[in-house]
């Protein structure tokens, strides 16, 4: 991975580059990443804020010929080596919620956006999305993610660098993304669940359905997460966000 490298002064998104770069032939393991995003994309539609030489927006092209439907476990793996390279750089308490975001003291440092085509069973390629606030300072973030944003700086106490963070994230990806094609995603499911915040405590969700809530208890086969209601209960979760309480 990351042997094409396509580094950008100024884009709207890596993701709308790296679908374009597939289209013109980019194989597997490209990666495009940008000083400043104009329109860096959120999951469910939200914005991404991604000021200049502040952080890592980053977007890897991966083909793996595995059925759509396991895409979330793609999601997790990403998550997986994300929080194993952040551990690694810098010596702070992070951990996943579910299902791909980086907590540390409860705030969010870092986000995943999985975008897939190939709607035949097998996916054609995945643009995994990553951005990592690294190097954002308290002035560098609007009023209304003061609260729940947080950066590697801010909790690490000094300035983080970029380029030992993509290095480490590119490695441990690798090396999970190999086990993952090898074994199948069991192995990665442990290593989520040791990294999990979300996992026995109580959360809550928005569904079309309605409103579920209850203790999360564990990650199934396809990533989805089964929550006990205080019925007894056993639901899925299978996308959206959830809010811990
Ligand atoms: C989320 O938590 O909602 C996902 C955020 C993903 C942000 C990254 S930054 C690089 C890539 N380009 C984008 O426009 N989004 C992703």
């Amino acid at each position: 991975l990351g042997h094409k490298v396509h580094i950008y002064d100024e884009v709207d998104s890596t993701q709308t580059i790296a679908h374009q770069l597939v289209a013109s032939g980019a194989p597997e393991g490209t990666i495009v990443l940008a000083e400043k995003q104009n329109a860096g994309r959120g999951r469910m539609g939200r914005k991404w804020h991604s000021p200049a030489g502040k952080g890592i927006w980053m977007s890897l092209i991966l083909t793996p010929r595995i059925p759509v439907y396991f895409m979330p476990q793609l999601t997790l793996l990403s998550a997986v080596a994300l929080c194993r390279s952040i551990q690694k750089v810098c010596q702070v308490e992070i951990g996943i919620k579910w299902p791909n975001d980086l907590l540390i003291h409860g705030k969010k440092v870092s986000g995943i956006l999985l975008e897939s085509s190939g709607e035949d069973e097998r996916l054609k390629y995945v643009i995994a999305g990553i951005g990592i606030s690294v190097n954002l300072l308290d002035e560098d973030y609007p009023e209304e993610l003061k609260h729940i944003a947080t950066s590697l700086a801010i909790e690490s106490g000094a300035l983080v660098s970029r380029e030992r963070i993509v290095q480490a994230f590119l490695f441990e990806f690798e090396e999970l993304y190999a086990l993952y094609l090898e074994k199948g995603f069991a192995p990665i499911r442990l290593l989520w669940e040791a990294l999990s915040v979300t996992l026995k405590r109580p959360i809550r969700t928005n569904t079309p359905t309605g409103v579920i809530e209850g203790i999360a208890d564990s990650l199934d086969d396809s990533g989805a997460l089964t929550v006990i209601t205080p019925s007894g209960e056993h639901l899925k979760i299978y996308s959206g966000d959830i809010e811990l309480r």
